[in-house]
């Protein structure tokens, strides 16, 4: 938030800087950078701190044409999902007389919750999950349900069959995903990563946060394991073997692809040796 701040500030200094003002505008970049180093990768000189300045307002530009081809795409599968997903995942539905007694124990409004915890599309895109995990975590997840046709519940269809996803529908949803997981791993390959690949620890926290996160992370603690994004706890945690860091059940879970429980999410070769790196880095002196 504190850099769309940011960035909208920058935008209006830009857009007003006529060349009188131009100096007091740069003054301005200057104070306001300095309170926002955190989001900026170190400078070297004015030049390339202007430099990084364009790629950040590219970046947020680039970031609104995702977000608004994203919205165009999802208005038009909105009534398929109304009809068969909505239901159970979307925050500002109103409840009715069935739902609204005893949220605690009423097994419904217990479901219910449940969905609009893993995966919320009442603000659409961004869209939302308990725990905030990335975009790309929560389409992934989204393009496996669909693939798997899980969703909607079986308990579900088995009251309601005409609520089943049907072949065409599962095309037109992946018809509407599949391009915008594609635009998002773009997006980060040319504006996130290159900050953040830089040390082992960075991509662990890269890997957990596309693949678990949203079950272990933010809140998230499924079988009572959570905090995953917080490596320095995790390190010292049971699930970790220092001694033999392959034996580690962090490890043996991933690469017997138990964890994900969906396997289409599995880890990549590449991912696992990323994991089985840090491991080994951070148990190596404790
Ligand atoms: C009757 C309620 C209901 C309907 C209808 C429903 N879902 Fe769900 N959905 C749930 C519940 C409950 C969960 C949480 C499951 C859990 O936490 O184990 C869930 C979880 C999910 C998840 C996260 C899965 C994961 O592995 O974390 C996705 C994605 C999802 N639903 C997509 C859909 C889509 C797409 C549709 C429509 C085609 C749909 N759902 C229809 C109840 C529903
Ligand atoms: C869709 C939700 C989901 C995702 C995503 C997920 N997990 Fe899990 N995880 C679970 C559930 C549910 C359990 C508990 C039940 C079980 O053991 O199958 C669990 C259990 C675990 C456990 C505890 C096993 C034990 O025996 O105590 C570990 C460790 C774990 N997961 C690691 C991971 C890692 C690492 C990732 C990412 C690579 C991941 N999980 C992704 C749902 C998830």
């Amino acid at each position: 938030m504190k850099y769309l701040v940011f960035l909208f500030i920058l935008s209006s200094c830009y857009s007003t800087g006529k060349k009188s003002g131009l100096r007091f505008t740069e003054r301005i970049q200057r104070e306001v950078i300095v309170d926002e180093v955190v989001s900026l990768p170190p400078a070297g000189n004015q030049e390339e701190l202007l430099r990084e300045i364009e790629l950040l307002k590219e970046k947020f530009h680039v970031w609104q044409e995702i977000t608004t081809e994203a919205n165009d795409g999802l208005s038009e599968i909105w009534p398929l999902l109304t009809k068969k997903c909505l239901y159970c995942h979307n925050k500002d539905r109103p409840l009715t007389i069935l739902e609204r007694p005893n949220p605690t124990i009423n097994p419904i409004r217990i479901q219910l919750e449940k969905g609009i915890n893993a995966l919320d599309f009442s603000s659409k895109f961004p869209l939302l999950a308990q725990g905030n995990p990335s975009q790309l975590a929560i389409l992934n997840s989204l393009k496996s349900t669909i693939l798997d046709k899980s969703m909607p519940p079986k308990s579900y269809t088995l009251l309601f069959p005409w609520k089943k996803l049907r072949a065409k529908d599962q095309q037109k949803l992946i018809n509407w995903i599949d391009p915008l997981i594609e635009r998002l791993e773009e997006f980060d390959q040319k504006y996130v990563l290159p900050f953040e690949e830089e040390v082992t620890k960075n991509k662990v926290q890269r890997v957990f946060q596309l693949k678990c996160v949203r079950c272990h992370g933010n809140g998230n603690s499924k079988g009572e394991f959570g905090n995953i994004e917080n490596l320095d706890e995790l390190i010292r945690t049971k699930y970790i073997n220092e001694k033999y860091p392959e034996e580690s059940l962090l490890f043996q879970v991933m690469k017997n692809y138990e964890m994900p429980p969906n396997i289409r999410e599995s880890l990549s070769f590449e991912e696992l040796d990323i994991v089985l790196q840090w491991i080994r880095e951070e148990t190596a002196d404790l």
